[in-house]
């Protein structure tokens, strides 16, 4: 299970939302709500283990944005790109290791496109690669469950906890 380094995101840590992912479907159902509720310039990075499922949720919302749109895993491109509406960027930073890598491939000219949401894989790698506002999310796969756990700086709060909340079926707060 991957250490959040919360002061480094200026998050509490307590999570706004607990999900248990029984199976795939749950899973698209998430990336589909999170895509229906976070527009242009939303940052979205997640965390977990290989295979939790982080992909998966990226997919799901570019299927739900632009349908017949696929995302496909950025490990080695580093960054993909999507004309889906709004158009997304897709990072990967699994084989980065500083800072300077990011800054080698452009990173914050895409995060800070107002116009795009950006989803950012193993944001942990890189803790400073979190650019203050946005929602975190982790996928953990374990033998026996996988689970989200996601949070909110304090713009995107309601959206979560609200929003996404209600599309999820778990109702307010
Ligand atoms: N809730 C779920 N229950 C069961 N299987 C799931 C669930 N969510 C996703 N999966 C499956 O688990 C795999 C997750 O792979 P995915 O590439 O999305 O993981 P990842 O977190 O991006 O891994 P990596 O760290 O290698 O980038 C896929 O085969 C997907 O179909
Ligand atoms: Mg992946």
């Amino acid at each position: 299970m991957p250490e959040i380094p919360f002061d480094a995101f200026g998050l509490p840590e307590a999570p706004l939302l607990s999900l248990d992912l029984d199976d795939l479907d749950q899973t698209v159902r998430l990336g589909r709500a999170l895509a229906e509720v976070f527009g242009e310039g939303v940052f979205i990075g997640l965390l977990g283990n290989l295979g939790a499922g982080k992909t998966t949720l990226v997919q799901a919302m570019v299927a739900q944005l632009s349908p017949g749109f696929e995302a496909r895993s950025p490990t080695y491109t580093l960054l993909n790109h999507y004309e889906t509406q709004p158009p997304m960027v897709h990072i990967d930073l699994y084989r980065l290791e500083s800072y300077d890598d990011l800054e080698s491939i452009g990173y914050w000219d895409y995060v800070e496109e107002p116009s795009a949401i950006s989803c950012v894989e193993w944001l942990d790698r890189i803790p400073n690669a979190w650019p203050g506002e946005g929602i975190l999310i982790e996928l953990t796969r374990t033998d026996e469950a996988r689970r989200a756990r996601l949070w909110a700086s304090e713009r995107y709060r309601a959206m979560l906890a609200e929003d996404v909340a209600a599309r999820l079926g778990m109702g307010a707060g």
